[in-house]
């Protein structure tokens, strides 16, 4: 029987969903931080999941266009495709060939028990949930165990659905023979989950009905500006870190700190005795520079189609070349009749 083949460097692996215009500052801090900063010692692989995004009801010309912000928003936040592979989940079919061969070790309730399901459908019931949305986390499983992938930096809002692909590799493994690296989330906790900026306590997301707190990486300056000033503060006057009774400052203070590089205590010692509105027009300005520097970059990338296409195309060329190995492996372990 073959053996899993072993890289040379740890992988890394990650995607983020083209289901809005554009990726928001959550993203940005939650995860793209952390996949430019983990290509550096790991074989990375960073993926856009348009198979995931057809989950839920969507325009198909409205995800061909997100799919292409998307793939020049990852490059803008330093995505190296000399370095890293960057691909579109759909250019590599083993991705849903080797869901489907997890759908059958997983146990209904377990799938069940995923809690993101049970939020997108807290609102309209399950009744009108696609069974994708529902098998989503199986598909997810596979994009990760298909490249071995040791770490999958992700945000908090992720670590269940890494916990379940752990779950699913090592069942296999049991079952059938070791054939999948067993996975681990990265999740970097000081911005594992940035906040709603007018509703600090539920997180940062492109589903949030309005969009007045949640910075997109291609708002323009101007409005950046206005949304981190309007950010709904608490009650009282200190500036001070505390996620519990003070949510919204302290989201303020998280991205302060994570766009600067500083500590938060030394932001906190810096604004003492001032008021939130100083806070808010500071930091205003510097989220504003920074979505502002990184929209002008997307633009640009944006405006040569042809080369995106061409780095795509490139990273699912490589992408393929691993995933197809551990299908084939599966397919073995699985008693599949090779083709002669
Ligand atoms: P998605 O598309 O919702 O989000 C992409 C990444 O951004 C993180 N994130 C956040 N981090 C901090 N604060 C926030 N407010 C915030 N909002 C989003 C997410 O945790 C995620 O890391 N199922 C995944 C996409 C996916 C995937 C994968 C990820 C599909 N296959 C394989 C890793 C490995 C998702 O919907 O993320």
């Amino acid at each position: 029987m073959s053996s899993v083949p072993t890289p040379a460097r740890p992988r890394a692996l990650s995607g983020a969903q083209p289901t809005a215009d554009s990726y928001h500052l959550g993203n940005y801090f939650g995860a793209f931080k952390q996949w430019v900063a983990l290509q550096e010692d790991f074989d990375a692989f960073y993926f856009i999941p348009d198979l995931h995004a057809i989950t839920v009801e969507y325009d198909p010309a409205l995800l061909r266009e997100r799919t292409y912000v998307a793939a020049a928003q990852l490059l803008a936040a330093g995505v190296d495709p000399e370095r890293s592979t960057l691909f579109v989940q759909s250019h590599v079919p083993e991705h849903a060939q080797l869901a489907w061969v997890l759908n059958g070790i997983t146990g209904f309730g377990e799938a069940g028990r995923m809690t993101q399901f049970k939020d997108k459908t807290a609102k309209k019931g399950t009744e009108a949930a696609s069974v994708g949305l529902f098998t989503y986390p199986i598909l997810m499983a596979a994009d990760i165990l298909v490249y071995q992938a040791d770490k999958v930096p992700v945000g908090e809002d992720q670590r269940q659905h890494v916990e379940l692909t752990r779950n699913l590799a090592q069942r296999f493994n049991h079952r059938f023979g070791e054939t999948f690296t067993v996975p681990e989330a990265h999740i970097v906790k000081a911005t594992a989950k940035i906040y709603d900026l007018q509703e600090p306590t539920a997180k940062m997301s492109g589903s949030n009905a309005s969009h007045a707190g949640v910075v997109d990486l291609n708002d323009s300056r101007k409005q950046v500006a206005k949304k981190i000033r309007s950010a709904v503060t608490d009650s009282g006057t200190e500036i001070a870190f505390d996620p519990v009774e003070k949510p919204g400052i302290s989201n303020l203070l998280t991205i302060y700190a994570a766009l600067t590089g500083r500590t938060i205590d030394s932001i906190v010692e810096e604004y003492a005795g001032q008021q939130y509105g100083h806070l808010k027009v500071a930091l205003g300005d510097l989220v504003a520079d920074f979505v502002g520097d990184f929209g002008d970059r997307t633009r640009e990338l944006l405006g040569d189609r042809g080369e995106l296409d061409r780095i795509l195309a490139a990273g699912a060329e490589k992408a393929r070349a691993v995933a197809s190995t551990t299908l084939d492996l599966v397919y073995e372990r699985s008693g599949f009749v090779k083709r002669g």
